[in-house]
């Protein structure tokens, strides 16, 4: 075993001074040219990232939550319209359902910890309304079955597919199966911004409009309000530095599914884990990597062993799915998602490990196992 390391489990300043100059010179125009609200550099994000992913319309929002509820506000949502949602999310998913008025109805998650098709299936009745299948972990879900269930009972599909820009599920981009997908430009996120931030993709043009008049006060294009509106925009000193980091996300996810090899390469062996699917295992399959997601035997030892090495986990949502909120009220019975909740756990996953990071975080693991 190699001599003891500090491995946070994310390291902000690190990411910074990757790019300090160029951020700071970008700032500082912005700055300079006092262009806050909806300038250019919001404009030119947009259509950077329309291109990335292959859609007409990206609308820059205030964060990934916003970008979940404006287009559920879009749809429409009647009192007592159901939507379907994975119970292992972050709480954000159900909460923009609930806000927009809707009822969200909690679904089991697979062994690749994503919504399982088959628990929707068995949910829908006819008050639902749509779907919102979760990009969980930077991995599109296996979206052909959920878009036959949505097709045979005539629901949307909204996509949260905050953690999952650049997942692709056989060649199409996450966010773009449904009418619109969110994406939160959250600092840890693989696209980070400085603060909250995020953005909706969607092909389709009255959306679109619809989504641009919601999310600045209600107004149209000529300024006048058609209807109740939110102050919902993306920070253009945010989209300035979101464009400087778009133009490397490629090498971003080239990085994160080296290091999601070098994990399986020396934790696939061992039987008390589960870990996610091996980058290019799978040939339906793109995934990013927004986290690297295990179940562990024994995870809580084996959390306080890393710790003492000096290795930070974390667990998603604090370690609790939605359907465990009591205080929300969900009576669900959802038997992977409950089972996965004792072994779920995060090994850190970012650009700024180095690949002895890698390797001293697994021997710390095998010495666990071992002892
Ligand atoms: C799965 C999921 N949904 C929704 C959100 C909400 O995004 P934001 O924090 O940008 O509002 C996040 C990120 O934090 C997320 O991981």
């Amino acid at each position: 075993m190699t001599a003891r390391r500090t491995i946070p489990f994310f390291d902000y300043p690190a990411l910074f001074r990757e790019l300090e100059q160029e951020i700071m010179t970008s700032v500082r125009d912005v700055f300079a040219r006092g262009a806050y609200i909806m300038q250019r550099d919001l404009l030119d994000f947009e259509k950077e990232l329309a291109a990335y992913v292959g859609v007409k319309h990206a609308i820059g929002v205030a964060d990934g939550t916003m970008g979940l509820l404006l287009p559920l506000l879009a749809m429409d949502l009647k009192l007592g319209d159901e939507v379907i949602v994975p119970s292992h999310t972050f709480v954000a998913s159900a909460a923009a359902i609930h806000h927009a008025g809707g009822t969200p109805v909690l679904a089991d998650c697979g062994r690749d910890h994503l919504i399982d098709p088959q628990s929707v299936r068995k949910l829908v009745t006819k008050r639902t309304r749509g779907i919102m299948p979760v990009q969980l972990n930077g991995r599109v879900a296996y979206m052909e079955a959920l878009d036959s269930i949505a097709r045979e009972h005539g629901l949307f599909i909204v996509e949260d597919s905050c953690q999952a820009l650049g997942a692709k599920f056989k060649n199409r981009f996450a966010g773009t199966f449904g009418v619109a997908g969110s994406i939160s430009f959250y600092p840890s996120k693989t696209l980070g911004a400085f603060g909250d931030a995020g953005a909706i993709i969607t092909d389709d043009d009255a959306f679109a409009e619809k989504l641009h008049i919601l999310r600045d006060h209600g107004r149209g294009p000529d300024g006048s309000v058609c209807m109740w509106g939110y102050n919902s925009r993306l920070d253009n000193v945010q989209a300035a530095i979101l464009r400087i980091k778009l133009k490397r996300y490629d090498s971003y996810v080239v990085r994160r599914r080296e290091i999601a090899s070098l994990y399986q390469a020396r934790l696939g062996r061992l039987s008390q884990l589960l870990l996610p699917p091996a980058p290019g295992s799978e040939p339906d399959h793109f995934d990013i990597f927004q986290n690297y997601e295990i179940e562990a035997d024994h995870r809580d030892e084996l959390r306080a062993h890393l710790e003492e090495h000096g290795v930070k986990t974390i667990l998603q949502w604090g370690g609790k799915v939605i359907h465990q909120f009591q205080k929300l009220g969900f009576t669900e019975t959802l038997p992977y998602a409950q089972k996965m909740t004792d072994r779920f756990m995060l090994l850190p996953m970012n650009t700024t490990l180095s690949d002895d990071d890698i390797e001293y975080i697994c021997d710390s693991i095998e010495a666990f196992y071992r002892a």
